[in-house]
């Protein structure tokens, strides 16, 4: 697959020695090499970082991450490719100069034809994307080659910050050059939604507005905490951490109308329409809580216990939010969302209720069909109808059977599965901005969770023991709500 019209590729990753290098980055770089969709003898991922390594100690640091290394020949030729830099500090100007020509030594040894490209994998903490970038634009840029930025979530912590960051990538990039990251977006079960609606299911397409649906839920859940993630938490909290960005762009999919075509153009207008037509998120309809610790297992800490986190830390690790859309297809419908760390299980799906038709000869007993179509991503890659039948037997019993699809069972996906990750790392390379969030969207996202984010920074949030539901006063809002999680 080797037709990137590119005489070397340079991937850096900026924080190689991190927590998302090591967990996600380093291993999507490894498995795209390993299934052929770099150019093997033309390809360097090269670290960069102010942690100091020798390179032996480096290279265990990275192979500690890929799970799938099983061929150590595979994985040796991947290390040979993957040198580290030392900078000083990351607004260090010399320290950029040598990477320039650790890089330029690279291109200049490469044989292949074309344009040198250079991806700059941002994986820091947001403080310092801006020196950075400056530092970037100003020593590492390749004069004649083409030269991409991705930059991690979260973008910005609000409107206004988000407008700052963009200002300054657009005071020194080209939009064409930067790449805002939202791994979701390189999820098949979060881009299924299209083909589901748009494809051809008929069932599907003209059922999903407000005439048929009742209300839509995300629940998002992780049976394990922030541990050594404190730092961060403390300061940005669950709602930027996960709903203001991954839950959002699912919602945005599986609310926008059709785009007129797939083309980036298409897609993007369609979902910043979408957003457009989103109210802000109102403060009442927000419910906030932090783990507290197990009672049943000594191992499962509160968060505040965790080394990382201050003692007074009233940052949320867990949310519900209502989200209400001010258009003619989904009108007074609300969108709940949950998401949750140190819960009872780890879960990420989405689901479209149905009314119960009001001439339904079939009503349960609750009043309602309990009709839902799931897309799941966490336990497993599913998608799950429930629709009303005959229960076998005597009479006219009714039950509500999944009519389901396993995308674990080989037969339905390709041999190579590629992650999040290695799919927009890729169409980073590729330069395809299709599945990246444009600067308009990152900013228009904000202005849907401001008031609601601020307004529940000023709160103490409910408590939830670490392994349970969540917070019990979550009922309360989805009693009245008349929204029930399946
Ligand atoms: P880390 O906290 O692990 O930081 C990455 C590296 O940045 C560190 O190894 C350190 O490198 C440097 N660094 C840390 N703190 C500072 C600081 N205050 N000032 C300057 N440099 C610092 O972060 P992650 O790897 O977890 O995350 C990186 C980015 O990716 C963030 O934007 C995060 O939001 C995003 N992200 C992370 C995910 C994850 O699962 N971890 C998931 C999705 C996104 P050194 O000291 O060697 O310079
Ligand atoms: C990251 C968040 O962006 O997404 C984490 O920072 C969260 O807190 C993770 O655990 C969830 O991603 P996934 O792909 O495991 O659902």
């Amino acid at each position: 697959m080797n037709e990137l019209p590119f005489r070397h590729v340079a991937i850096v990753v900026f924080g190689a020695s991190g927590d998302l290098a090591k967990k996600m980055t380093y291993p999507a770089l490894f498995s795209l090499m390993a299934n052929n969709m770099l150019p093997k003898d033309r390809t360097h991922f090269i670290g960069a970082a102010r942690s100091k390594y020798k390179m032996e100690d480096f290279h265990k640091k990275i192979s500690s991450g890929i799970k799938q290394s099983s061929d150590q020949q595979v994985l040796s030729k991947f290390l040979e490719k993957c040198p580290y830099i030392s900078l000083s500090a990351y607004d260090d100007g010399p320290s950029y100069q040598r990477l320039d020509s650790e890089i330029a030594k690279l291109e200049s040894q490469s044989t292949g034809s074309g344009k040198n490209l250079r991806v700059y994998y941002i994986a820091l903490p947001p403080s310092v994307f801006g020196d950075v970038s400056e530092n970037l634009r100003k020593y590492a840029w390749h004069k004649e080659g083409i030269n991409r930025i991705i930059v991690e979530k979260p973008y910005g912590k609000d409107y206004q910050s988000a407008k700052v960051l963009s200002n300054k990538l657009a005071s020194l990039f080209t939009e064409e050059e930067v790449f805002r990251i939202d791994h979701y977006l390189g999820k098949d079960s979060v881009k299924s939604v299209l083909p589901l609606r748009f494809g051809a299911n008929p069932f599907l397409s003209s059922t999903w507005s407000r005439e048929h649906v009742q209300y839509v839920t995300v629940n998002f859940k992780e049976a394990f905490g922030a541990e050594g993630r404190g730092g961060y938490f403390d300061e940005f909290g669950i709602i930027r951490d996960v709903m203001q960005n991954h839950l959002m762009q699912w919602i945005i999919l599986a609310g926008m109308e059709r785009p007129n075509s797939l083309s980036v153009k298409d897609i993007h207008q369609a979902k910043l329409k979408f957003i457009n037509d989103c109210r802000p998120v109102r403060p009442s309809d927000v419910i906030i809580g932090q783990y507290t610790a197990s009672s049943k297992d000594p191992n499962k800490k509160a968060y505040k216990d965790d080394e990382t986190v201050k003692k007074d830390s009233k940052a949320s690790t867990f949310a519900t939010a209502v989200l209400y859309i001010d258009n003619d297809r989904w009108r007074d419908v609300p969108f709940v969302i949950r998401c949750g760390k140190a819960l009872d299980e780890t879960r990420a799906e989405l689901t479209l209720h149905y009314k119960t038709p009001p001439d339904s000869l079939f009503p349960s007993e609750s009043g309602r069909t309990g009709t839902t179509f799931t897309i799941r991503d966490h336990p497993e890659k599913s998608h799950v109808l429930t629709a009303t039948t005959k229960k076998p037997g005597r009479g006219f019993t009714v039950l509500n059977a999944p009519l389901s699809i396993d995308f674990s069972n080989p037969k339905y996906t390709d041999s190579y599965v590629p992650t999040a990750y290695e799919v927009l790392i890729y169409d980073a390379v590729r330069g395809d901005h299709t599945w990246f969030v444009p600067r308009e969207e990152a900013e228009e996202a904000w202005r849907v969770w401001d008031d609601a984010i601020k307004n529940s920074e000023s709160r103490n949030p409910l408590k939830y023991e670490y392994g349970s539901e969540g917070p019990k006063e979550e009922k309360d809002l989805l009693k009245q709500l008349g929204v029930e999680f399946e």
